[in-house]
């Protein structure tokens, strides 16, 4: 009897908590009233349309199974991880590029994208390919600031950007299309010193984005870049198989990334910055494709699916029916289904904080 009624009083109490808890999360639903992202391809919402770089995908087949099969300028064939984590934090389905001329302050009150594709941490990365640096990238950040200001006036605005959630992924351009490709980096540090080199960036433009007004901050952690069809292809050592020096460098950055969240954490107050694991979702992916419904992982879906990307990827005869089968869309980047599973990951994790 008295078992029972214990039972009984666990049962309503968990009841009652998960009315508070649904509760509190309706509450909150508006909690993120904007998403404003930095980085490279993994982000780019059609940025480099707009400058002169061969870092480019406004042409089909990328898009063709977005929003109305538009090539937007994304790096897939449909939308990125940051287009579903907007839908998730109920904002708009697709995170606007702040360089397209179809889009206007009214749009980016409730996302905006900086991010450039084949940019990293790195000026260097960025010049490789004449892209958006991220200091750059931080420059149209403080012009946005401004017309948020004259758009929603002085007190929404602030509102707006403290409480957005602001996204950073960028990385493997700075290893795989700059320290391990262009002769500059590789001899003046050894890769250790790189890291470091880089995370020095991340810290000092977090920072500056807190002092401009960011609370919540999102930072990515690097895939396991080793697998990028790309990058087995070109495996030298074992070809076709995952390069396990790049993963073992993607790790060893990804926990001096962590170490750096957590300093900043206790460094900077207000601040509520995460870092965001995808190493280890798509590694279990790529590890287990079947188990997530693809039949293939180690080719893009674009081609032969082994080296190309961008323009080499228009009109080729190649490229795959179906790329919900695929982990990848081309050599380097995933397809709009893998986006998915990542994002559907990360908001369960990492950014759950956050609704
Ligand atoms: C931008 O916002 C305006 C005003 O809400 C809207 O009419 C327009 O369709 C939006 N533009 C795009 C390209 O979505
Ligand atoms: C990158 O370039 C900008 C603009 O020239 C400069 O202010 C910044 O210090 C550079 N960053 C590094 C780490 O060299």
């Amino acid at each position: 009897m008295y078992k029972m009624t214990l039972k009984y009083y666990f049962f309503l109490c968990s009841m009652i908590l998960v009315q508070l808890l649904s509760c509190f999360t309706q509450i909150t639903a508006a909690s993120v009233p904007a998403t404003i992202v930095f980085g490279d391809s993994s982000v780019d919402a059609g940025n480099n349309n707009q400058l002169s770089t061969i870092a480019k995908s406004n042409f089909k087949p990328y898009g063709r199974d977005f929003i109305g099969g538009n090539p937007t300028g994304r790096f897939s064939n449909g939308r990125l991880a940051i287009d579903f984590i907007s839908e998730a934090f109920g904002l708009p389905p697709t995170v606007p590029a702040y360089l397209d001329p179809a889009f206007g302050i009214q749009n980016f009150s409730t996302g905006v994208c900086f991010a450039s594709a084949a940019s990293g941490y790195d000026n260097a990365t960025a010049d490789v390919l004449s892209v958006l640096p991220l200091w750059k990238q931080m420059e149209y950040f403080k012009e946005y600031q401004r017309r948020l200001k004259a758009f929603q006036g002085e007190k929404k605005a602030k509102e707006t950007l403290n409480n957005a959630l602001y996204i950073m992924s960028l990385g493997t351009n700075d290893f795989l299309e700059n320290y391990y490709t262009m002769p500059g980096r590789s001899r003046q540090q050894t890769v250790y010193q790189y890291e470091n080199f880089l995370t020095g960036i991340a810290e000092r433009f977090i920072i500056q984005l807190h002092r401009l007004g960011a609370q919540k901050i999102d930072l990515t952690g690097l895939p396991p870049m080793g697998c990028l069809p790309l990058e087995r292809a070109t495996n030298l050592m074992y070809v076709s198989n995952c390069n396990e020096n790049y993963n073992n460098v993607a790790k060893n950055f990804n926990s001096k990334l962590q170490h750096l969240v957590r300093k900043l954490n206790r460094q900077l107050p207000g601040l509520r910055l995460v870092y965001s694991d995808v190493y280890s979702v798509f590694a279990d992916i790529v590890r287990d494709p079947m188990s997530f419904g693809f039949e293939n992982a180690d080719r893009g879906c674009c081609a032969t699916g082994l080296f190309e990307m961008g323009y080499v990827c228009n009109r080729n005869p190649f490229t795959c029916d179906n790329a919900n089968k695929y982990v990848f869309w081309d050599a380097f980047h995933p397809t709009e289904h893998t986006n998915s599973i990542i994002a559907d990951y990360l908001m369960k994790t990492s950014l759950a904080a956050f609704l």
